[in-house]
């Protein structure tokens, strides 16, 4: 049976827009992160735009994941790529126009493709009207949307260090004669929630992307939006503030408003399951959260098995809704981290075989590995570059992009395993992905179902999700030699290359999804 949560191409147009499914489509769903810069230019100019992103919506339909999370395309002077944002409301010309937002999102739609833009609450570029008018006066109207303190050039106001330069989160303004806040690069100043009129213009953001139909918002740094007053001086970074929970609960009321159920994601960089699991409040704060360890874990059974307890010990008792993510914009790549294409792809079933909503990040399906960046081709202040390589479609030299060089370099797979290679090849990483993405999709076991730990072998993750009928078993042997599983099963997906049968044995480096077979009832003797 197909709720209404079970949103598949072709049927968004037949939706009810006030339906509030009993189980929200998020929790379902799979995500795909898009870095627009990296996806597909059309326009030439070596950076990938929006109408890119619309050209692929048929390949991301066929993909057969259901959101598409898409990082900050607004008018930026681009210090970070977009996360200094000078104009929340309108898009940077290297990306489009705010009609082809309009249409992509329509578009979007019709392919039955969630989505989810990027909101950036805790600064906005040191261009950014708000900002240049602050700077202007210590009187100015848009003076305390920012953080000021102190007076002494020689003393910032206390020992905060920038995320991003190592050095000082304050930068002196001479002109006026104090310090701002800017937890990441000096042209990102931090913006102070505790002024009614920032609540209510970044609302009015939320609405205006609400309004043109985007599914939800990833809340860039939502853990750190709320500042402590009195500006504590304790630590090197300031701890989460009972204050952001506040703006996130704000957040979260705005959206529960609206028809149709929209989703928060919030970016949560702290190390601590535990301290994540805050973030979903009483289920009054947001809807989803990232929880990072597992990014870091390396590909190792007690690492991931650790990981994977943190997230049903903090998350399962207050019944909130996980999240998992092997790769994004911030971090080297998986592919890159474990340093094998096999691991790779097991690590692709681990991470769509488990309870929560996965992410992945564009490239991931064709099992990308970070490009190597000379470094007078550097471009990110902070060197992410390499997980931001453009994505190869095609045979070179373009790579089905109107220019062969885009503005960064291509990642290595690109000769050989671009996109259109892999469609052509049953045994690529892409043809993995599709595979385990419909049959996640078949089955409510994947979607939703319960997790239970299995008994398994040394280095080999075990669990069932499900029950009955409908269980599936995922098997992931994290160890250099083969391992067996033994059981009645019929193999649904394989991560080794070309593997049709279940044979009880898993290869190095591999992992399974698995139904079990219902025992046969014994035949009676003649
Ligand atoms: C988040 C983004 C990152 C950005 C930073 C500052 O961590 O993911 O790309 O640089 O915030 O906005």
């Amino acid at each position: 049976m197909t709720t209404a949560s079970e949103w598949t191409p072709g049927e968004a147009a037949a939706k009810d827009p006030h339906d509030r499914p009993e189980r929200p489509w998020w929790q379902g769903a799979v995500f795909y992160q898009i870095y627009p810069r990296s996806f597909l230019d059309t326009d030439g100019d070596g950076v990938g735009d929006l109408e890119g992103i619309r050209r692929r919506l048929p390949y991301l339909a066929r993909l057969g994941v259901e959101a598409l999370w898409i990082s900050p395309f607004y008018r930026s002077p681009m210090a970070d790529y977009g996360y200094d944002v000078a104009d929340h409301c309108d898009v940077d010309p290297l990306f489009g126009v705010l009609d082809d937002a309009r249409e992509l999102v329509r578009d979007a739609h019709e392919h039955g493709l969630r989505v989810v833009v990027d909101y950036v609450p805790n600064h906005t570029s040191d261009q950014h009207e708000w900002f240049i008018d602050a700077r202007s006066s210590r009187t100015s109207a848009h003076r305390d949307w920012y953080v000021w303190a102190g007076d002494d050039p020689a003393a910032p106001p206390n020992g905060w260090m920038s995320f991003f330069s190592g050095g000082p989160a304050w930068t002196w303004d001479a002109a006026t004669g104090q310090w701002y806040l800017h937890l990441f690069l000096p042209e990102q100043p931090d913006l102070d929630w505790r002024n009614r009129d920032v609540v209510d213009a970044m609302h009015d953001v939320l609405r205006f992307w609400l309004d043109m139909g985007v599914d939800g918002f990833r809340i860039d740094v939502a853990f750190l939006v709320g500042k402590d007053v009195p500006l504590r001086a304790d630590a090197p970074r300031p701890a989460p503030s009972p204050y952001t929970h506040e703006v996130l609960r704000g957040v979260r009321r705005l959206l529960d408003d609206y028809p149709r159920d929209r989703v928060s994601i919030g970016e949560i960089y702290i190390m601590s399951t535990r301290a994540v699991a805050e973030f979903y409040g009483r289920n009054d704060e947001l809807h989803l959260n990232f929880n990072f360890p597992p990014l870091y874990a390396a590909f190792e059974e007690p690492a991931w098995r650790a990981c994977i307890d943190n997230v049903v010990d903090a998350l399962d008792p207050i019944g909130a809704w996980p999240t998992w993510v092997l790769s994004n914009h911030d971090n080297p790549r998986h592919r890159t981290r474990y340093g094998s294409a096999d691991k790779a792809r097991a690590a692709a079933l681990l991470l769509l075989g488990l309870r929560g909503t996965p992410f992945l990040y564009a490239g991931e399906e064709l099992g990308l590995s970070d490009a190597v960046v000379p470094p007078e081709r550097r471009a990110d202040p902070v060197g992410r570059d390499g997980c931001r390589a453009p994505i190869p479609w095609e045979a070179g030299p373009g790579h089905g992009w109107p220019v062969d060089d885009p503005w960064l370099p291509w990642p290595p797979e690109a000769p050989a395993a671009h996109a259109a290679a892999q469609e052509a090849d049953p045994a690529s990483s892409l043809h993995l992905y599709r595979a385990a993405l419909a049959a996640r999709r078949r089955s409510p076991a994947l979607r939703h179902g319960d997790f239970r730990w299995l008994e398994a072998p040394p280095g080999v993750l075990a669990f069932a999700r499900g029950s009955g009928a409908d269980q599936v078993d995922v098997v992931v042997n994290m160890t250099g030699g083969e391992v067996r599983f033994p059981g009645a099963y019929e193999l649904l997906v394989a991560s080794a290359p070309g593997q049709a049968e279940w044979r009880g044995v898993l290869g190095a480096w591999s992992a399974a999804w698995l139904a079990p077979r219902p025992a046969r009832g014994r035949r009676r003797r003649p």
